[in-house]
């Protein structure tokens, strides 16, 4: 047995109407509860770990919310969360090449590739039988694992916001460059002008964008966030000044500034995982040709456009979700050298894994937060503790 948080339906349903619908009103932290979990019998390619440190990822509010889709519902009346996260090996099945015991090494989420490596589910989310990593421990197939890269400069904390969120941004960036270069090839212009929303992928995406010389814009409403990456060379804009978009004359100031911000260019790369009102700002700061990715819907599932004018510019809408196997190994080979997150100023407990996560909803946190589930750490991981 081991202790792991789940997500029941029961809770989910008893928030819900505590708070008479309202779903701005919900207590992440009622919904997400400390229980107990049998580990699976050890197959030939499984690998036992001891969970080290896990971040808070956005799809959990998600299924505390049920705001998509009832996913504790529609998983059978509980899921076991977390889809990120550092552990080391205990112990591996006969068959297992890649891991021994004492590596540390790292999740990944893609739940289930399609055949071109694409992932059909996410694990711990809606992939069946798939149970997460907000645990002590856990027994999972070698396919599903990353060395951890321990020599990348990084902190363990900085180590453990990225497994999930830089595939994701990975992804994002390659599909985003790709689409703009089969319209403008990098003869016609060199560098390009990068917006991102604030979050977590985002900020990845535009240190991406930086990384590879192109200029990046980083739109988010939180200061320590902003002050961070103009750190990095990401030039801020305070989403705040335009309230989050509220209203038509909102847009319009940011479209302004976006132009003055770009010599009246406008933005040919707009990384947004949050639509709702965010949407159709990133919309109008364009550049002819512009490419807009997301692989998310944090404040809605639908977008409206005109797509009249959208051809008339040449823009292209782009949907993705998680990476392939083999992007998130390529990904993780840029831990440190390109992707340095930012983390939340308070590193959790396991005890309070709840809060972080409710913290996280409230969108009061300063980056990404992470949660220590080990007290007593293997060396070389308590080596990186800052
Ligand atoms: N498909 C995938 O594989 C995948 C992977 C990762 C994440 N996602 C999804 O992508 C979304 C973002 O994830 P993330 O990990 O980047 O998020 P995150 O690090 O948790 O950050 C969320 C951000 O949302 C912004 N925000 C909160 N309320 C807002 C509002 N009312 N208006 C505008 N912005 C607001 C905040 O930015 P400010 O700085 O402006 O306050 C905050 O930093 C989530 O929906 C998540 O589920 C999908």
């Amino acid at each position: 047995m081991t202790r792991a948080y789940s997500i029941s339906v029961e809770d989910v349903t008893a928030e819900r109407a505590r708070v008479n619908e309202d779903l701005s009103q919900v207590d992440i932290s009622r919904v997400i509860a400390l229980d107990e979990l049998e580990l699976a019998e050890m197959g030939r390619r499984d690998v036992h770990l001891k969970i080290l440190v896990v971040s808070g990822e956005h799809n959990v509010d998600h299924a505390a919310l049920a705001d998509t889709v009832n996913i504790a519902e529609l998983r059978g009346g509980k899921i076991y969360p977390g889809n990120s996260a550092v552990a080391e090996v205990i112990a591996t099945g006969s068959d297992v090449e890649a891991f021994k015991a004492g590596d540390i090494v790292l999740t990944h989420c893609n739940g289930e590739p399609d055949r071109f490596g694409y992932p059909k589910t996410i694990w711990a989310y809606d992939k069946t039988d798939s149970v997460g990593w907000y645990a002590e421990e856990a027994v999972v197939g070698d396919w599903q694992l990353v060395q951890a890269p321990l020599e990348c400069g990084l902190n363990l904390w900085e180590i453990a916001a990225l497994p999930l969120r830089a595939p994701t941004a990975y992804h994002l960036w390659r599909r985003a460059e790709g689409i703009f270069r089969l319209k403008v090839p990098a003869e016609r212009l060199a560098t390009l002008n990068v917006l991102g929303f604030g979050g977590g992928v985002s900020e990845l995406f535009l240190m991406l964008a930086r990384a590879k010389g192109h200029d990046a814009f980083f739109c988010s409403g939180s200061p320590e966030r902003r002050d961070a990456l103009e750190k990095l060379g990401i030039t801020p804009i305070d989403q705040a000044a335009f309230n989050r978009f509220a209203s038509r004359n909102d847009v319009k100031g940011f479209i302004k500034e976006s132009r003055r911000l770009t010599g009246g260019e406008g933005m040919h790369l707009v990384c947004d995982m949050l639509r709702g009102p965010v949407f159709a700002a990133g919309l109008a700061a364009a550049a002819r040709e512009g490419v807009n990715v997301s692989a998310g819907w944090q404040l809605s599932r639908d977008v409206d456009y005109n797509s009249a004018g959208a051809s008339i510019k040449q823009i292209t809408l782009d949907h993705t979700h998680y990476e392939t196997l083999a992007g998130v190994e390529s990904a993780t080979d840029l831990y440190g050298r390109v992707f340095k997150p930012t983390i939340h100023r308070e590193v959790y407990g396991f005890k309070d894994l709840p809060r972080a996560l409710a913290e996280m909803h409230q969108n009061v946190q300063t980056g990404i937060p992470i949660i220590r589930v080990a007290e007593s750490m293997p060396e070389s991981a308590a080596a990186l503790i800052p």
